[in-house]
């Protein structure tokens, strides 16, 4: 699995779209990002995270902002809590953290909002350390390569998925490894008609060599 890894990463880092969160690996940045990206697509995310950016452009800027205000910049993103815990936990990293985002999954992880997702985007892609970020794109993915047919919508099947990653990912470039698996399910391994043919691990996807790509991930409708 040595060999995916790598075809992984230099895929990503060759290929890999131009986005706003990627000039730089701000953890406040990230951050944002991420969390904005929970439940909204890339196109939508652009203009409100460049917007967010301008008027809060720091931890401290966001902090001490009014809720409302806040809210406003997050009109049109919808589900609004996402909004309102971001700020409370940006408050704390202010006041507990000397407006450091902390780098431990421990710490990150008690933050209001910050769930076993975001704390993985955010201290791989941030800091570099190798922790593990399965969303739904990575789920496919690996579901996919591995050939994995545990129903991907419940908890238990995440938490192996957390495993596999953990055991996939390594010390070298973490960042691209989590964003290439990412970036490899929303622009080669779709949920409909995947582009294989154009797939950088092709060779090491076990779904692709019975022919069954399609039938999986596995997700029952409950
Ligand atoms: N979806 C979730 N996180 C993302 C990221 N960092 N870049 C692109 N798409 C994403």
């Amino acid at each position: 699995m040595e060999s995916f890894r790598g075809d992984l990463i230099e895929w990503f880092k060759k290929e890999q779209r131009t986005l706003p969160w990627r000039e730089n690996q701000d953890p406040y940045r990230v951050w944002i990002s991420e969390i904005m990206l929970q439940q909204t697509k890339v196109e939508t995310v652009i203009p409100y995270f460049e917007q967010f950016i301008r008027k809060f452009p720091t931890l401290e800027d966001l902090a001490a902002a009014d809720e409302q205000e806040v809210l406003k910049a997050w009109e049109g993103l919808g589900y609004y809590s996402r909004a309102r815990n971001l700020q409370t936990a940006v408050r704390e990293v202010v006041s507990e953290y000397h407006s450091e985002v902390p780098k431990t999954v421990e710490e990150i992880g008690s933050l209001k909002g910050v769930g076993p997702y975001t704390q993985g985007a955010i201290l791989s892609i941030a800091y570099d350390l190798p922790v593990p970020a399965v969303d739904g794109n990575v789920m496919r993915v690996l579901s996919r390569v591995l050939l994995v047919d545990e129903d991907i919508a419940k908890q238990s099947t995440r938490k192996l998925f957390e495993l596999l990653v953990s055991s996939l990912i390594s010390s070298k470039d973490p960042s691209s490894f989590n964003q290439g698996l990412m970036e490899l399910g929303a622009i080669v391994c779709t949920p409909k008609s995947p582009s294989c043919l154009l797939c950088p691990v092709q060779e090491h996807c076990r779904a692709f060599h019975k022919g069954v790509e399609q039938e999986l991930p596995v997700k029952s409708s409950k």
